[in-house]
Order: C-alpha cells, then structure tokens, then sequence
C-alpha cells in the first residue's frame, strides 16, 4: 500500500518523462505508449513494479541524457508563445560568418528591432558539410537557440543554391554548361546543374540530414529550398532529358512534327534525339516546350528536397522558396504547386516604390497559391546591383512593407541584417553596418517591428478578396516577347496598363491562371492571353454563359497551345461568343487616334482591325484616320450574353483612355469601390476576415492626405476609433471595420 501510494505520483512522472523523451526524440506525441505503459504498470504486483520502475527511470534517464547529447535540445526562449506571431518582420542572417561571440549582440540589436525571425542557412554548406559526410549542425543549433532566447523563429534554407568547393572539384559533373558550351565554376554561387542526377543526390542529403536534425526544433517555423531558382544548364543529358520530355508529352515523332508544322524549313524530326534546345529563335512549338521542361525540371529539383524534408518535419513547419516576381526563368504556376506557401524577394533596385509594379507583383505571387504569401527579401535601403543603387527616401522602406502586407504578405523580411566583411555584396543595404551598429534605416525598420506585433491579431486570418481577376499564363508572356512584332511591346506593361486602373477602383486586384474557378469574380480581363489552350477557352465560355464579363485584350487567343496560331484568327476559339474577330493586326510606327464610348483617344505600339459577324455585337469605338486600312473600322466591340458579356478590345490607349475603359469595365459589370472618397495618391488595400476588414492606407503622393471615412472604424496602430485620417507622404494606416 506504502509503496502503491509512492508509486502513483512517480507513475504520473514516468509517464510525462517517457512522454517528453519521445515527443523531443520524434517530434510526435506518445501519449499512448505512455498510457499503455502507465496501464500495464498497474496490472504489475507493488514490489515488483518498484524495481520495475526503478530500472525504468534509470534508463529514461540514460536515454534522455543521450537525446540531449546528441540533439543538445533547445532550451525554453524567454519571449516565446507556442505559435509565431501571425504578422512577421524578419532579416536574412549569416551567423557562419561571425563569430559565435558576435552573435548576442546581433541578436540583441533584432529583438530591439521588434524581428521576429531570421532566415539562415541558405548560403551555408561549406559551414554545414566541410568535407564529404563531415557534418556539422551545432553552430547552427546554437544560432537557432540563441535566436530563441531573443523571442526570434528561424527559417532554415537548404544551402543548395551554394556547393561547396569539394563537392564541384569531386563531383565536376553536377556543373552546369552555359548556354554557349562553357562549364560554370566555382567561386560565384548557383554554379549547379538543376537536372544532374548526382546533383540532386547530394542536395537530397544535405536536406534531409536538416530535416532530421532540425525536423521539430520547436524554433524552427519553415524552410526554403534554394534561394531564387533561375540558372539552367545546355549539357548533352540534359538534352537528352528535354527529349524524352518531349517524347512523353507527344507520344509520337508524327504529332510532334504535325503540331510543331515542321515542314516549315525541313524541320521535320524522324529521330527524337535530333530535337535540339532553342531559347530564342527556334520553332515557336519547341521554344515554349523548352521552358515547359525547365519548369517541370525546377518543380522535380524542387521536389526532391521538397519530399526528403518532409519526411522528417512536423507539419506546421512549412515549405517555400524564394521567387522572383515577373522572373519569366520558368512558370511559377507550376513550381508553386508542391509549396505551402509562396515566396517572392522584393527589390526596387534603382529609382522609388512604384505601388503598381510592385502591387501587382504581390498579387502575382499570391496568385501563384491563391492565399497570403510571404516577402522572403526586401531592401534595407538600396541594393548593390542597379545602375544606380540610390536608397529609398525616409519612410518609403516602411511604407513599402505595409504595401505588401496590404497585398497580402504575412511576412517581411530584410536582406540582409549585415554584410559579409568580404564577398561580392559589400555596399548591398543592411540594418546594421560594417562595425556592427545600426545604421540609419534602423529606426525606421525598428518601428515597423512594433507595428507588425501591433497589427497582428488584427490582420490575422485576413486576406485579400477581389471582384476582378487579371488572367495570365506565363506561355502567353513568353510567346509575345519571342515574337514581339513592336520591339516595345511588353505584355507585362500592357497587362499594368489594365490593373493600374482597375486597382484604383476595385482596390484589390486578383492575378491567376485563366484555368481557375472564376465564377467569385464580377469582372475578368484578359490582356495579351496569347496562348490559349482548350481548358482556359472553355472556362472563359462558360464564365460568360454563367453571366460573368470578361474582357479580352490585344492579342488574346492567337495562338494555340503549342504556340502554334488557331485557325479562326483571333480569340481564337472564342470568336463565335464574341461574334466577332480580328481581321487584322498592325503593328504601330506611331499612335494612331481612336475614338469612341472613352472620348478621344489613341492606341499605342499595336491596334487591331476588328469585325462583327453577328447583329448584338456592337461597335463600341472606331479607329480615326491613320494608315488607310483602319480608318474609321472597329476598334473595341462587345456583346451582351444572357447577363453576362464578352468584349474585345483592340487598342492599347494612354493612361486616361485605360481609366475610361476600366470606368466603363467596372460600371457595367457592377464592381464596386470597397472605401470610396480616397484621394489620388492614396493606395487602398482591403483584407477580409471572418467578421472584420482591416483597410491599409498608404499615401504615395509627395503632399500630406486627408481621408475622410463614412463610419468611424478602428485605427489598428494607434487605437482609438476615428473618423478620418490625415497621412503625409509615404505615411501609412490601418483600420479595423467591424461587419454590420
Ligand atoms: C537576391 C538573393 C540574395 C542577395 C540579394 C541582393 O535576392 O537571394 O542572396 O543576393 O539578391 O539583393
């Protein structure tokens, strides 16, 4: 009884012990070994169950001094709660290039800074594995831990963007060959070949040996693999890779030379390894399967250490990478697909913010996962590779943040917090300077610390809802810039010449693929959807049959999807809903006028002859005189189908004709402003939760602004409600409006 009575509270301690071994030794919760255990203890006579227990705490004990040992567990962080904070700043840090010394001291100066985690690892490998199966973690153990102690997450990054000198000296075919046949070498970074099966051996072991050590560091919050995929390689196996790429998406040489029409100048392949690498000016069919390959081949490189990293981490430690916005190295679309969430490295490079350009990058990279995303890299000032690396002005850094949180970031994050004593990227901007102490922009970096943790729980589980969606395909970018036809026509400008004005009215614009859901939008536009492949066409017809409005724009539908020209000219397979086509297209020396539902006006670069073949399709606005062959034809044509409508616009116009047109767009298809009575200047971003909308205000304009609200809200940073607010330049505010 004596020893039945002892025995219970050291049960309940065996059981916690067992259960805390095995939940830091594997991450997983034993609570049912632990009450199995407890249960067959009891069936257990009293003496016996003693020495039973005895030997049982003496070889927990042994185990759990060796776990230690062998993990050196973290300790508890001062300033932590079990989950991070849902709004995050963060910096890009190099602890391998300091020594451990140094560390309290930056990490000091973060917390200070109100950073909420650091990205590490990334560049570190020859730190990682110094020689061949030569391991070495703790430094990077200790980082994490030391991090913790200052209430800082980290975010581990594969250092596979970086190999190693023993490994490209030993290993010298996992370099990558240039396009023009040379091998790459050591001494710079990315130097690897994406497809080399060795290649990805080694990064497949180095990621899963991170993985295992740093799988369930509770201060571990994700991963990224990589660091800003880009650089490809031009070697025979991975020619041969391209061909069987080929083989297995064409199945035959016969529908390959068909959908190719490589009759055209004895193109015509009877032998699969014949098929070269073009990235320019080959068969417009084989330039844009080359870049399908490299995609596909970035999403398996991806994937390799994507799956090894997975198989030792707790699930709420998440997988990204780093994306490059507009980058058009590979479609994002597809390598995003194996992610938790998207990632993009923000940069102004030379000159300021402009918030269109870098709002619709935002929601480009949102697009990519439709749901919040993460700004991985963002400049601490300037950078060090533009022309002119001027710094952006006072304030502009912090309302640069706000804007991607308004777009939908969850996090921000400053590369870097100091620069490497030697290296290529010296003058790049940081937070702290060459001597360790913080440098002007810190303040300003340190204010937004205590605004994120502010604005957290006010921003969380919120995101961006728009009633336009902007389609794009990275085929359609990719098949105008090889045939440009106007050497200036840029689809990406023209696709900004939409959104910049559909933004200032919806205030949240969605960027996506034409194969998504688009039943939520009131208005889709599709300018420059050159490329069409049958799926996109059919979701667009049943869009408008559904009574969605869609807008077409220059160039749309010309191309099928092996980029090869659809028969009904232009859109393409849409042209029997339109009732209507392109008769023709021109490219422009000069603008020529255009007149019509948006005044008068011009089209730049391009303009496109349209007709009507059908009675309800009407002529919204003509060419005026200009080369003979557009005077006074259509120039913009719409038709109403059921409650829905299709309208092709043929002309690019100026700034104030693409702000009558998105007028006109919105009105007709009932967009509506979410704040109305914003001046000029200010941008608006709303993002929805359940039962709130946090409004982000920023005013661009060099003049102080005044916004006057229907209804008091809010105001998140502050606190208190107000009725208004009074923002000088680059000034930001947040304001919370309850649901009625
Ligand atoms: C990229 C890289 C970083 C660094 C910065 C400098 O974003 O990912 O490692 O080189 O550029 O701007």
């Amino acid at each position: 009884m004596k020893h039945a009575l002892h025995l219970q509270p050291r049960c309940n301690r065996l059981l916690w012990v067992t259960n805390a071994i095995c939940t830091s030794s594997t991450g997983r919760n034993c609570s049912t070994i632990s009450i199995r255990l407890g249960y067959t203890m009891k069936t257990i006579p009293p003496p016996l169950r003693f020495a039973i227990f005895s030997l049982a705490v003496c070889l927990l004990f042994a185990a759990s001094v060796s776990i230690a040992f062998a993990q050196k567990s973290s300790k508890p962080a001062a300033n932590h709660s079990a989950a991070p904070p849902p709004l995050l700043l963060g910096t890009a840090w190099y602890p391998e290039q300091w020594p451990e010394a140094r560390w309290e001291a930056d990490l000091d100066l973060m917390q200070k800074a109100g950073i909420h985690f650091v990205r590490v690892g990334e560049f570190a490998w020859s730190t990682m594995e110094p020689a061949e199966g030569d391991y070495h973690f703790g430094w990077l153990e200790r980082a994490i831990d030391e991090a913790s102690q200052h209430g800082i997450y980290t975010v581990l990054g594969t250092p596979t963007a970086a190999p190693p000198a023993w490994l490209t000296q030993k290993y010298p075919e996992t370099l990558r060959t240039e396009e023009d046949g040379r091998k790459a070498e050591h001494g710079n970074r990315q130097q690897f070949n994406w497809d080399n099966p060795k290649y990805r051996e080694l990064a497949r072991d180095i990621a899963s040996r991170m993985a295992q050590r740093f799988g369930h560091n509770p201060y571990v919050i994700g991963w990224q693999i990589d660091n800003e995929y880009s650089q490809v390689s031009f070697d025979p196996q991975t020619r041969a890779d391209f061909q069987s790429w080929l083989k297995n998406r064409y199945g035959t040489l016969d529908n390959l030379n068909t959908r190719w029409t490589t009759a055209y100048w004895s193109q015509t392949y009877s032998n699969w390894n014949q098929i070269p690498i073009e990235t320019k000016y080959g068969n417009p069919g084989l330039l844009l399967s080359w870049k399908r390959f490299v995609s596909d081949t970035w999403r398996s490189y991806q994937k390799n250490q994507l799956d090894a990293i997975r198989q030792y981490t707790a699930p709420r430690q998440f997988i990204t990478t780093n994306m490059m916005g507009w980058f058009q190295g590979y479609n994002h679309y597809v390598v995003a697909q194996d992610l938790d969430l998207a990632a993009w490295d923000d940069y102004v490079g030379e000159g300021h913010l402009n918030p269109y350009k870098n709002g619709s990058t935002d929601d480009l990279t949102r697009g990519f996962k439709q749901k919040n995303f993460w700004v991985m890299e963002t400049q601490p000032g300037h950078v060090n590779w533009a022309p002119v690396n001027n710094d952006l002005n006072k304030g502009e850094v912090r309302a640069m943040a706000w804007h991607n949180v308004g777009h939908g970031a969850d996090a921000v994050s400053y590369w870097q917090w100091r620069s490497a004593l030697n290296g290529q990227e010296e003058y790049h901007g940081t937070l702290v300077g060459a001597d360790g102490t913080p440098v002007p922009l810190y303040p300003e970096v340190a204010e937004l610390g205590k605004e994120f943790t502010k604005a957290g729980p006010a921003l969380a589980g919120t995101s961006p809802k728009s009633q336009v969606a902007i389609l794009h395909t990275y085929g359609s970018v990719w098949a105008i810039d090889w045939q440009r036809h106007n050497k200036n026509y840029d689809p990406i400008a023209e696709l900004l010449s939409y959104y910049q004005p559909l933004h200032d009215i919806a205030q949240s614009i969605d960027i996506v693929q034409p194969t998504v859901p688009l039943g939520q939008y009131k208005l889709v536009v599709a300018p420059g959807l050159n490329v069409l492949s049958k799926a996109a066409a059919k979701n667009l017809v049943d869009y408008v049959k559904n009574g969605g409005h869609l807008v077409l724009g220059q160039r749309f539908g010309m191309k099928n999807n092996d980029n090869g020209l659809q028969t009904e000219r232009q859109p393409g397979p849409l042209v029997p809903l339109l009732g209507g086509r392109v008769e023709q297209y021109y490219a422009l020396e000069n603008p020529v006028a255009v007149t019509g539902q948006f005044g008068d006006n011009t089209s730049k670069l391009w303009a496109e002859l349209l007709s009507t073949s059908s009675p309800d399709t009407q002529v919204i606005a003509t060419y005026g005189k200009s080369n003979g062959w557009l005077d006074g034809k259509p120039a913009i044509i719409t038709r109403k189908v059921g409650k829905g409508s299709i309208t092709y616009v043929g002309v690019w116009m100026d700034e104030a004709g693409m702000a009558k047109l998105a007028q006109w767009m919105t009105g007709m298809s009932g967009v509506n402003t979410p704040l109305a009575n914003v001046p000029t200047g200010v941008e608006v971003d709303p993002r929805y939760g359940k039962n709130h909308t946090v409004f982000i205000l920023v005013n661009f304009s060099s003049n102080p602004q005044t916004v006057p609200l229907a209804a008091s809200m809010q105001d998140v940073l502050h606190g208190g409600p107000v009725l208004s607010v009074t923002l000088p330049q680059y000034g930001v505010s947040v304001l919370s409006e309850a649901k009625q």
